[in-house]
């Protein structure tokens, strides 16, 4: 989990997009005690999963559907996004990672990996870098 974070030692308000069946999440809320921890995804039967997951840490976490690139959540909202190996499925990138900045204090990280410089998504992006698509 701390390479997954870069090293970064986690507390406050945390959201995960794209958090999927709450694998990561359930870790990271193992490591880092002073996280309270909103995780969204897409899809509703992810949401399902994970909040079954994550019933045991109980106050400290909640579980919403919500599309990364339309979050639900006031301007400012939190200390941490984090985002693990999720971007690349999501049409319009860019608005997410907005949107991520969007709901972030000043000052705040967004913290993540993903596949975005592989050889496919660069051949996948490509044409949209260059204004063909
Ligand atoms: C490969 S899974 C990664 C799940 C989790 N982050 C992990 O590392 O285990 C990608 C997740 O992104 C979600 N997803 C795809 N497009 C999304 C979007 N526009 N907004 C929110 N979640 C999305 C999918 O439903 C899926 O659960």
């Amino acid at each position: 989990m701390w390479r997954e974070l870069q090293g970064e030692r986690l507390d406050g308000e945390v959201l995960e997009i794209g958090g999927g069946s709450g694998a990561m999440a359930a870790e990271l809320l193992r490591k880092c005690p002073d996280v309270r921890l909103t995780l969204t995804d897409y899809d509703e039967v992810m949401v399902g999963t994970a909040r079954t997951r994550l019933g045991e840490f109980g106050e400290r976490v909640s579980v919403r559907q919500a599309d990364a690139t339309r979050l639900p959540f006031a301007d400012a909202s939190f200390d941490t996004v984090v985002s693990f190996i999720m971007l690349h499925h999501v049409i319009d990138g860019e608005a997410a990672v907005a949107e991520a900045g969007r709901v972030l204090r000043p000052g705040g990280r967004l913290i993540g990996y993903d596949l975005l410089a592989s050889r496919p998504m660069q051949l996948l992006t490509k044409p949209r870098a260059r204004g063909n698509a």
